[in-house]
């Protein structure tokens, strides 16, 4: 640099409030978001989640309440989870009109279903007294196509129920073929299908297993990916794209930021993330202990997840932030 060569002076963007909002390249918008919530069998009261301050199990009407509050937010949508009173080996409380998350659904989807989008988790290990993913061979492993039967059955469960969004969270080859086909030939063309496509085996999900009383014993690696492997997520995209999937999900969020933007330079789809149990818990617990400022934490995990790629991003803080007017 000579004398004559200007100095580079990108802090002139940084100058003001006004000059920064201008210069601003994402958006973080309530429509962005969607809540995940938990709904349990036979509460009566709401129960606070010790491992996920601020998240709770909650009775049919302090859900139904919630997911009003999510509406006048102007949330995206909200995500529902079922915590059924009994489990079995199928999982029978998936299927059944009366289980939990199906009788859930029916109240959000009259509540809530015109104001936002009613989604609802379709996996087994809920309801599993196991508590895999699906459901199991003669020798105790998951098995991929039995898992498929009972996931089309659950499918039109859900669909029955009124969700206009599943979230298809199993990892079984071939489910969003299976789940789109069994939909279709029951004449539920317009149910739209979230593949989580690129989700990995995380430790990140240790509180969602308590949110939920999780029977699991051992891990998911046989059908959840391993965390080394970033081409693994693509692929696994790529194939829920061709077998239909209107939106592709990489889960856990924050430390899958590199997954997520490769699946978002490929996708000819919406890519959403997750930021998980475990990714919210860390903040909140730090938070707690005075070690951060926990609302400034989140929006910068979640604007980091937006400028990643995320079109939209579930996240346990969405209602929170949107109620302190954090996002707007
Ligand atoms: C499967 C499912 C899980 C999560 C969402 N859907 C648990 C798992 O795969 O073990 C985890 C979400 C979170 O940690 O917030 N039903």
């Amino acid at each position: 640099m000579n004398e004559l060569d200007p100095v580079i002076r990108p802090r002139r963007l940084r100058a003001t409030p006004a000059m920064r909002r201008l210069a601003s390249e994402t958006d973080l918008r309530p429509r962005h978001l969607v809540l995940p919530l938990f709904v349990r069998e036979g509460l009566t009261d709401p129960q606070p989640i010790a491992s996920m301050p601020g998240a709770w199990q909650h009775s049919l009407d302090s859900l139904r309440a919630i997911a009003v509050r999510a509406s006048e937010a102007g949330l995206g949508g909200v995500m529902l989870f079922g915590v059924p009173a009994e489990r079995d080996a199928v999982g029978s409380g998936a299927t059944d009109p009366e289980g939990i998350l199906n009788v859930a659904t029916r109240a959000l989807a009259a509540e809530v279903g015109d104001a936002l989008v009613v989604q609802t988790d379709l996996c087994l290990d809920e309801f599993t007294d196991h508590g895999h993913c699906g459901v199991l061979d003669a020798r105790g492993r998951v098995d991929n196509d039995a898992t498929l039967a009972r996931y089309a059955d659950m499918a039109i469960a859900q669909a029955e129920a009124g969700s206009q969004l599943l979230g298809l969270s199993g990892m079984m080859d071939g489910q969003t073929a299976a789940v789109r086909s069994a939909l279709d030939e029951s004449g539920f063309t317009d149910v739209a299908l979230l593949a989580y496509s690129a989700k990995y085996a995380s430790a990140f999900y240790g509180p969602f297993r308590d949110a939920v009383e999780s029977q699991l014993q051992g891990d998911r690696r046989t059908y959840q990916l391993d965390p080394a492997n970033g081409r693994e997520g693509l692929r696994e995209a790529l194939l829920d794209l061709d077998e239909g999937a209107d939106i592709v999900m990489v889960k856990p969020a924050l430390a899958y930021l590199d997954v997520l933007r490769q699946v978002a330079d490929i996708s000819t789809a919406p890519v959403w993330a997750y930021m998980v149990s475990g990714e919210y818990a860390m903040i909140a617990a730090a938070a707690q202990n005075g070690w951060i400022d926990g609302d400034r934490a989140q929006l910068e995990a979640l604007v980091s997840i937006r400028r990643a790629g995320g079109d939209a991003v579930l996240s346990y803080a969405a209602l929170d932030l949107v109620e302190k007017g954090l996002v707007s």
